[in-house]
């Protein structure tokens, strides 16, 4: 198998408006970045992904782009960006950049030049269409829904026409079809290497070729419905990433991550990151965030993980990939709620959560950290719509309320439970005025939380979540246990445990046996055909076996090196 720097690497997720704030205006920035390196290499990351920090009007917090080659101001500069990035190499840590290429902001300059005439020269920059006329009146020219809701289509005025974009009205998308929009997005990437950046996390990668025009099958009533098929994982995006690749990527050491979401398959995902695919080095799935009754309850306290579900999902993937590509390994990202309040247990926040960072971590591939996990971060407690900041929450308390509008609380408790700006609150540093992320009342959100739930307080206490992610990065990058842990097989035991989720690693070497309790449930698990050699992490101090019985406390979680008695 092949051998590459980002299968060794422990990697860390940056939201930098709302990481920390070096320059006292209430927003994140780079600089707060290059300050917190220390923090970072203390927890032992050596790989640290940082979403959009490009010109842009925000619409979409940075991810539609105004310039690529400009920092936005709020940011700070393209010195700022140098500076970090030779920092963060002096320390050991490589950095990967958001590479936004299936559109751009609508303030972009190709976007302003395309919509002034049909004529010109940057008019075929984005999809163009004209309107149909359906009794008599100008529509859509498809009933295709985007992500963010409503059409897919945008009317333009100056030229009487459509452009697409499947997020939103102000993020066209681009015409990938067109050679010159390759060439620039080329330039693009070709200039953050040079500039010293590691490789990219690939948004949107698997939406940049369209189906015909036609239109999708709607359910009754439905006016926009979202038929991903229309515009994902279609056959042109392998030909646009295979150029990508052999031009730019395969050129140099860099590592590409594409996020190809909801939108691909397992049969899809090895397309795109097969060892032998020739396209990208490893995809983001989101099918483990799904394993639960989010989208049928309205509080918190009633959501019940489908354990069953979960490790299935984790097991097909570890399984597919086996021998032919790498994956990696992140519970959730800045589009998600948090991993405490989708998997978590409230009342056991410690033991829960160290649970999980270990049935994740102990897995093959390359684990990636998101701001404030490694504390234990929660959902924000919304009270208030005009608290959404983002698009697509704001969206969705739209769509819950059309549905029920004497129903306003409901629609709220709905959309705030899978809210992007969950995720997107002030990191806690301490329990200080504004969790010590700035000195001024700071644009993100801050949960009240942070009283109890800082970087400060974890550091004080021996037993913190945060050593908990300390540990697990050091096993696995320091460790006797590293080869088994990046390069040993998988194999998922317990399958039908509805409480357990147990697997074993392997190389010549070694075994190790992980069990995870995902129950607040004592429970037992069978150790009679297992010698154990060592107790290489738990999160709890004591482990209780008894007649080759392991007796498990709530989510109680521990990785046993062992010999199997075959
Ligand atoms: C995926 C990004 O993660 C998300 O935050 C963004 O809104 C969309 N792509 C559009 O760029």
């Amino acid at each position: 198998m092949q051998h590459f720097w980002w299968m060794e690497s422990v990697g860390y997720q940056i939201y930098p408006k709302s990481f920390f704030d070096s320059n006292d205006d209430g927003i994140g920035d780079i600089k707060g970045i290059t300050l917190k390196l220390d923090y970072l290499q203390t927890l032992g990351v050596n790989l640290i992904w940082i979403c959009p920090f490009y010109d842009s009007p925000m619409v979409d917090n940075g991810y539609d782009v105004r310039n690529y080659f400009d920092v936005a101001k709020e940011f700070g500069t393209m010195d700022d960006v140098k500076e970090l990035i030779e920092q963060a190499h002096q320390k050991g840590i490589k950095i990967i950049l958001d590479y936004v290429l299936n559109h751009t902001s609508d303030e972009h300059p190709w976007f302003i030049e395309a919509k002034s005439s049909k004529e010109n020269p940057y008019r075929d920059y984005y999809l163009w269409h004209d309107g149909k006329i359906v009794d008599g009146k100008k529509v859509e020219p498809t009933n295709w829904g985007s992500f963010f809701g409503g059409s897919a289509w945008n009317y333009e005025p100056t030229t009487d026409a459509y452009y697409m974009k499947i997020f939103d009205d102000k993020m066209p998308d681009l015409n990938w079809a067109n050679p010159k929009v390759q060439d620039e997005m080329i330039l693009i990437a070709q200039k953050w290497l040079d500039l010293g950046v590691d490789g990219f996390r690939i948004d949107a990668v698997s939406h940049l070729d369209r189906a015909p025009l036609e239109d999708a099958r709607a359910n009754e009533g439905e006016k926009y419905p979202l038929d991903w098929n229309k515009f994902s994982n279609l056959p042109r995006v392998h030909d646009y990433l295979k150029r990508l690749a052999k031009e730019v990527f395969n050129q140099r050491e860099c590592v590409t991550i594409g996020e190809v979401g909801g939108a691909a398959s397992i049969i899809e995902g090895i397309k795109y990151s097969a060892f032998d695919s020739k396209e990208l080095s490893m995809v983001f799935n989101f099918d483990h965030n799904w394993c639960n009754n989010l989208h049928e309850i309205t509080h918190p306290k009633k959501l019940k993980t489908n354990v069953k579900a979960l490790k299935n999902v984790f097991d097909r993937w570890q399984t597919a990939f086996k021998d032919i590509g790498w994956l990696p390994l992140n519970w959730l990202n800045h589009d998600q709620p948090r991993l405490m309040s989708q998997y978590g247990d409230y009342r056991y926040p410690l033991a829960s959560g160290k649970m999980l960072a270990t049935a994740l971590h102990m897995m093959r591939g390359t684990p990636f950290i998101y701001q404030g996990e490694e504390i234990g971060m929660t959902n924000f407690p919304f009270e208030d719509v005009s608290q959404f900041n983002d698009v697509s929450s704001i969206a969705n308390y739209r769509y819950h309320l059309e549905r029920d509008p004497e129903d306003p609380v409901t629609a709220l408790r709905k959309a705030a439970l899978n809210s992007r700006d969950n995720p997107r609150t002030a990191m806690q540093w301490s329990s200080d005025w504004y969790a010590g992320f700035s000195r001024v009342k700071p644009v993100p959100l801050v949960n009240p939380n942070h009283k109890k739930i800082n970087v400060k307080r974890n550091l004080s206490k021996k037993n913190s979540l945060w050593y908990h992610y300390q540990q697990l990065i050091d096993l696995r990058r320091n460790s006797i246990y590293k080869e088994v842990i990046i390069y040993g097989t998988y194999e998922l035991i317990e399958k039908e445990s509805e409480l357990h989720y147990a697997y074993l690693r392997k190389d010549d070497e070694r075994t190790l046996l992980v069990i995870n309790s995902f129950s607040r449930k004592k429970s037992t698990f069978d150790l009679k055909n297992y010698q154990i050699i060592h107790r290489v992490i738990s999160n709890y101090p004591k482990t209780n076996i008894k007649n080759a019985q392991l007796h498990l406390k709530p989510y109680e979680s521990i990785v046993f090196e062992v010999k199997e008695n075959l």
